[in-house]
């Protein structure tokens, strides 16, 4: 079974825990494409009724209206669930998300909700966040090279996340500088200091949020909470 298949199923597993009625985010990425359009599929087929989709980037949102979900943007109430993929999940369901750049947009959209179900290929388990994949950091554009100089001081390997010659730009229009993690550190510790940074706008960590994951691999899907 490819990536994508597996991609997929873990899609439809979270999918099947949406309600008729509910307001839903809807995630970025690869494996959340999988999740909009099965709530798309599921609406046309009259499986689903009365859903309200909240975007988590201008891509989802675009593919939200293709497959025929009604959308709403972000407002205070609270989601009733919101379905997202993550680049690395550790075993307490700790992650790191926004390799696809919208991480601002997810934390702060996913934190209204009451439910975050997280959908994977088990390529992305890890023991230790930062084992395979860099800390995105999003970046105010003004004065970068001096917040990337002071996330320098504790975290010295990284780089600025370029798109060909130019600098990767995200839906809020700013940078983000992808940072290495050192071999041990507490990650609400690291948090903290990161986000205690002049010019850093929110970071990749997502600790203490996802509720369960489905993780798919060749030999079936694993639901961990
Ligand atoms: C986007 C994200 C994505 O959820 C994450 O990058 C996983 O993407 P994919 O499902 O394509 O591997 O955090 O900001």
């Amino acid at each position: 079974m490819d990536l994508e298949a597996l991609k997929k199923e873990a899609a439809l597993r979270a999918v099947a825990l949406v309600r008729s009625g509910q307001r839903v985010g809807l995630g970025t990425g690869s494996t959340a494409k999988y999740a909009i359009e099965e709530i798309g599929r599921k609406l046309a087929a009259g499986e689903l009724t009365g859903i309200v989709g909240v975007s988590t980037s201008e891509a989802s949102e675009q593919l939200a209206r293709k497959v025929g979900i009604p959308t709403e943007p972000l407002d205070p109430r609270p989601l009733d669930i919101a379905i997202d993929g993550a680049d690395e999940i550790a075993p307490n369901l700790d992650l790191i998300k926004g390799l696809g750049g919208a991480l601002v947009r997810e934390k702060v959209t996913e934190v209204q909700a009451g439910r975050l179900i997280i959908i994977a290929d088990h390529t992305k388990l890890v023991q230790k966040l930062g084992e395979k994949a860099p800390l995105p950091i999003e970046i105010v554009p003004f004065g970068f090279l001096s917040t990337i100089e002071r996330l320098r001081g504790f975290l010295p390997s990284g780089r600025l996340r370029m798109s060909g010659a130019q600098n990767y730009v995200t839906d809020n229009g700013n940078y983000i500088f992808d940072a290495g993690l050192p071999a041990d550190f507490d990650a609400h510790e690291l948090e903290r200091r990161i986000k205690g940074t002049l010019g850093v706008v929110d970071t990749g960590l997502f600790l203490g949020m996802a509720e369960r994951a489905f993780v798919a691999a060749p030999d079936g899907v694993r639901e961990l909470v």
